[in-house]
């Protein structure tokens, strides 16, 4: 084998839900890539729905609910572990994979294809797109010092 990337670790992907990655195929074409965590771990999945080229991480965080991940176009649900889809849009499709594995709660990149390029999406730093609605803790009214309209 060609060797390994360490990544981050189990606990991190747990924590997190989701851990956004950028990878570069052997034609040196970068794709970003997500880790999930999975009943038996890990999995590793390209960051694009089957449907129609829709980031599954915006940036955020991959949507989840009961261990299936969400698409935030149409909202296709995947099985984290298998990567397959039965419903919605995108059913009878399946998530391209990534191969990794973990290693005293360390997770590698282990694929042949796609190799490690830089932890977060392709334009991490860039743009900071809009503010989400998380508000974990702390109620104090509406300080924002910036216009927000929807
Ligand atoms: S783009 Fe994902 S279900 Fe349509």
């Amino acid at each position: 084998m060609a060797g390994r990337t360490e990544l981050t670790t189990l606990e991190t992907v747990q924590e997190s839900r989701s851990w956004l990655f950028t990878v570069r195929d052997r034609y040196g074409e970068a794709e970003e890539a997500i880790l999930v965590p999975c009943e038996d771990g890990v999995e590793g999945w390209i960051n694009r729905c089957m449907h129609e080229p829709q980031r599954l991480d915006v940036g955020r965080g991959v949507a989840m609910r009961d261990e299936e991940i969400i698409c935030p176009r149409h909202g296709s649900m995947y099985d984290a572990c298998s990567g397959a889809c039965d419903n919605g849009e995108a059913a009878g499709t399946r998530l391209v994979g990534v191969d990794v594995s973990v290693e005293d709660g360390r997770v590698y990149l282990t694929d042949s294809i796609y190799h490690f390029d830089h932890e977060g999406g392709l334009e991490d730093g860039g743009d900071g797109g809009e503010d989400g609605t998380e508000d974990d803790g702390g109620s104090e009214g509406p300080s924002s010092t910036s216009h927000i309209s929807f």
